[in-house]
C-alpha cells in the first residue's frame, strides 16, 4: 500500500487528490491547521473519505507551514513516499494585504517541507503545486516551461522562490522533487473569493432571488480555465513519470471575465449585464491581462491531456450552486 502525505487537503485540489488516491488503495495522511472552526467541509461531505477515515486509511495530522518542528515531526511520523505539497496562502489578491505570511506559507513553508522529506525520508517523491502566475505579464502565448518568468505580486514572487527550491533541491541533493506549473483549475470546491465560484454562486442565487448583484472588480481579464480534477490527474502523472520534472498543466485555452459570466447567467437564463456591477474593491494593484498554457511537454511524456472543455465546467459549477440552495431552502 502506498503511503501518501498531502498538504492543503482541506482544500479544493487536496479534497480531489485524496479521493483519487483513496480509490486506488491508497494510505493518505493529511496535514491540517488548527482553527476555532473545524473548516473540513470538502472532506467531512465525502463519503469515501468518511469511510477511508473509519478504516484507519486517511489520517489527518495537526501541523503548520510556518512550524518547521511540526513539519519535521510530520515527516518523520508518517514516513511517506510521496508528498504532495497544495498548501499555501493562494489569493492574489489577498497576498497584497499579507505579503510577509504569504512569503511565510508558500515560500517558506516549502522550504521546511523539503528539509524535512531531505533529512527523513529522501528517497520519497515531492510535487510542488506551482503557478503560471510565476510568468507575470507573459512575455509570449502559450506559456511553457520555458517561458521567463516575471512575477508582479507577492503570491508569483513566493511562488517562483518554492519552485526555484524544488530545482535547487532535485538538483543539488538528487531528491525525486517536481513540479506542476499549474493554470486556473476550477469547480464546485473551488474557494467562494475565486472569480468562478463567485460568478457561479452569484448567478444561482440572483436566479433564486436572494439577490440582485454581483459585484465584480473586472471583466476583462482572460485565463486558462481548466476543471480540477483533471488537473489532479496531471499531477500524479508528473510524480508517476521516470524522472523528476516539471510540466505544465493547462487547457490550452482563455476565456475572460466576462465570457464566464455570460455563459454562467445563461445557464439560469439571465443577461449578466442586468446583474454585474463593476466594483473597485475588487479591483487589483496590477493583473495579468491573460494567460494560456502549453501542455504540450506533459502531452507528449506523460501522456496527459485536460479532458473537460470550457462550457462544461461553467454548467457544472453553476448547476452545483443552484443543487446546494435547493437542498438548503427549507432551512433559509
Ligand atoms: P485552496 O483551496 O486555497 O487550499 C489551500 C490549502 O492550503 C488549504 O487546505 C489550507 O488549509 C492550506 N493552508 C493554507 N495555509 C496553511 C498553513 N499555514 N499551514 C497548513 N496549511 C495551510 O487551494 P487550491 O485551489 O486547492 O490549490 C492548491 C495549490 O495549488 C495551492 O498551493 C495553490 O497555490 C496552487 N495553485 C492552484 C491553482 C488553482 O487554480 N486552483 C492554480 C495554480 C496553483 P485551510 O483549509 O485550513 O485553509
Ligand atoms: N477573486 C476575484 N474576485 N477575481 C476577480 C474579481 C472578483 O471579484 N473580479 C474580477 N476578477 C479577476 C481577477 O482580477 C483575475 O484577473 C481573474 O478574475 C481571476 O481571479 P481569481 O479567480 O482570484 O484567480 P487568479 O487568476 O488571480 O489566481 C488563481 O489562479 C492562479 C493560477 O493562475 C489562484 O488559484 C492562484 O492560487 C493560482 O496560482
Amino acid at each position: 500500500m502506498k503511503r501518501t502525505l498531502i498538504t492543503g487537503i482541506t482544500g479544493q485540489d487536496g479534497s480531489y487528490l485524496a479521493e483519487s488516491l483513496l480509490s486506488e488503495g491508497h494510505e493518505v495522511h493529511g496535514l491540517v491547521r488548527q482553527a476555532s472552526l473545524m473548516q473540513r467541509s470538502r472532506l467531512d461531505s465525502l463519503p469515501s473519505c468518511s469511510a477511508a477515515r473509519a478504516e484507519g486509511r486517511l489520517k489527518l495530522h495537526y501541523a503548520d507551514l510556518t512550524d518547521s518542528s511540526s513539519l519535521q515531526w510530520l515527516v518523520r511520523q508518517v514516513k511517506p513516499g510521496e508528498i504532495y505539497h497544495l498548501a499555501g496562502q493562494s489569493h492574489v489578491k489577498v497576498s497584497f494585504d499579507l505579503p510577509e505570511y504569504t512569503a511565510e506559507t508558500t515560500g517558506l513553508g516549502t522550504l521546511r517541507l523539503l528539509e524535512a522529506m531531505r533529512q527523513n525520508v529522501p528517497e520519497a517523491r515531492f510535487f510542488l503545486a506551482a503557478t503560471s502566475e510565476i510568468f507575470g505579464e507573459p512575455s509570449e502565448s502559450p506559456q511553457s516551461e520555458t517561458t521567463p518568468v516575471n512575477p508582479i505580486n507577492p503570491y508569483a514572487a513566493a511562488k517562483l522562490y518554492a519552485l526555484n527550491l524544488v530545482r535547487v533541491y532535485r538538483k543539488a541533493y538528487g531528491l525525486f522533487a517536481c513540479a506542476g506549473i499549474l493554470f486556473n483549475h476550477e469547480s464546485p470546491r473551488r474557494g467562494e473569493n475565486y472569480v468562478t465560484r463567485k460568478i457561479a454562486r452569484g448567478a444561482a442565487r440572483i436566479a433564486k432571488g436572494l439577490e440582485r448583484e454581483l459585484h465584480l472588480g473586472t471583466l476583462t481579464p482572460r485565463r486558462d480555465w481548466g476543471w480540477a480534477p483533471d488537473t489532479v490527474e496531471g499531477m500524479r502523472a508528473v510524480l508517476g513519470a521516470g524522472r523528476p520534472d516539471d510540466y505544465v498543466l493547462a487547457t490550452g485555452e482563455t476565456h475572460s471575465v466576462g465570457e464566464f459570466c455570460a455563459l454562467a447567467f445563461e445557464a439560469v437564463g439571465l443577461d449578466y449585464r442586468d446583474h454585474v456591477v463593476l466594483d473597485p474593491e475588487y479591483a487589483r494593484p496590477v493583473d495579468i491581462t491573460e494567460t494560456r498554457g502549453d501542455a504540450g511537454k506533459a502531452a507528449r511524456e506523460l501522456g496527459w491531456r485536460p479532458r473537460t472543455p470550457f462550457p462544461e465546467l461553467v454548467r457544472r459549477m453553476v448547476e452545483a450552486e443552484r443543487a446546494a440552495l435547493e437542498e438548503r431552502a427549507p432551512a433559509d
